[in-house]
This record gives C-alpha cells, structure tokens and sequence, in this order.
C-alpha cells in the first residue's frame, strides 16, 4: 500500500545512501569509529599530480546503489544547481517514487509522492536530507543556509586526501582514478571511495 509515512521515511533514509552506495543505517551510539580493517586515511597519499578535475556547479548524477548484504536496491538522480541555491532528488524504492526538492532561498524542502500526488513541505534547516547538499550558515546569517560547494556535496578535492591510481578503463572509456578512505561520523561509516574521470588526453 502506498502510505505517504511510508514514502517519507523512505527519503529520508534511503537518500542516506547516497554516491557511495554502502551505507544503510543511521549511526548508533557509542560510535565504533575508524574501521581500519575496512581501509586507512593513513595509508592514502594525497597525489599533487596530476591535476585533479575541476567540477561543475551544475550537476545531474544517477546513483545505483546495490547493497548485496540487504538484499536491496535503490535508484536515484540528484540534480545541483550551486548559482541558484536550489537541488533535487528523485529516488525509486521497492516500486514507489518519490521527489525532495531543496529550495535554499525560501528555507523549505518538498516531499512530492508521486504515486498519491500528496506533497509536504517542511523547514529546510531541520530536515535530516541536508547531508547530501548541505545547509551551511554564517556567523553573519546564521539563519540563512547555503549548499555545499560541488566538491562538499561530492566529497572530493574539499580537503580528504585523494591519491591517483592510475588510468584504467570502465565501461569502455578511458578514465583517471583517484581512491579516498573516508569516515562519516553522522552513520558511523568507514568507506573506500573510487573516482573515475574520463582521461583528458587519451593515448594513441
Ligand atoms: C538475501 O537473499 C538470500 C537468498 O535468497 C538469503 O539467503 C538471505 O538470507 C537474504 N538476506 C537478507 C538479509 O534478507
Ligand atoms: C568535505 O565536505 C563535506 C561536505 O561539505 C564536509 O562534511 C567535510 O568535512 C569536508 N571535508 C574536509 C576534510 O574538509
């Protein structure tokens, strides 16, 4: 049955799993921390050369996540639109979809449930979804927020070290990979992050 509670809660913890795809659970306390079985900050060297990517501030990237132990998957499209302060996310789970729509200037965030057409809106700077674009104030304004910068949302070049690995080939393409190890306290989540680019110069 379609249920509007159920909908919502599927945004609000499924978006969780965002790019990285191996993430399903809120953290619980005490915190284990630092999985370094999973992998080690210390062992990554952030790699001057070469130069990492610049990104855009307007994005649409698709998320398959596929979490082989839950026996569950999730689809997703995120849409970041840095100038103009506003993103989106649209996310198909176990045959429901559903919209969040991020409106920065007005403070609010849209749950639009496709399926019933019931839409909520709900203050943005209480909205548990902020991790994915963030919600940034100042001292200045401390009761505006602002989205993270493309690198923030993304969780590279913002200041994790990130080490190149080489140039390989995925789907087809040649492409630069860069790994991070990452700690997400908020889930408790120890995580190796591949980057793949599509090569600059493609040799002959
Ligand atoms: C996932 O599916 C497999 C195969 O049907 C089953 O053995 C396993 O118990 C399932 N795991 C979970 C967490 O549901
Ligand atoms: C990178 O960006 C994310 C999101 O803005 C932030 O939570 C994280 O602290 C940043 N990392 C560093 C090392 O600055």
């Amino acid at each position: 049955m379609v249920s509007k509670s159920h909908i919502r809660s599927v945004l609000t913890t499924l978006v969780v799993c965002s790019y990285i795809c191996s993430i399903h659970a809120q953290a619980q306390v005490p915190l284990k921390g630092l999985d370094t079985t999973v992998c080690d900050p210390a062992t990554i060297t952030n790699s001057p050369t070469p130069k990492k990517p610049t990104l855009a501030e307007t994005y649409r990237l698709t998320v398959e996540c596929n979490i082989q132990n839950k026996n569950y998957s999730t689809d997703y499209t995120e849409y970041f639109d840095y100038q103009n302060q506003r993103a989106a996310v649209h996310q198909w789970d176990e045959g429901f979809h559903a919209y969040g729509i991020y409106n920065y200037a007005s403070n609010e965030m849209y749950t639009v449930e496709a399926q019933t057409g019931v839409c909520t809106v709900d203050p943005l700077s209480s909205s548990s979804n902020t991790f994915l674009f963030g919600f940034k104030t100042s001292a200045k304004n401390p009761k505006v927020g602002r989205m993270f910068s493309a690198y923030g949302a993304l969780r590279f070049g913002n200041g994790t070290k990130e080490q190149y690995v080489g140039r390989t080939k995925i789907r087809g393409m040649q492409v630069d990979q860069w790994k991070s190890c990452q700690y997400w306290s908020s889930m408790d989540a120890t995580m190796t992050v591949n980057w793949y680019f599509t090569s600059k110069f493609i040799p002959v």
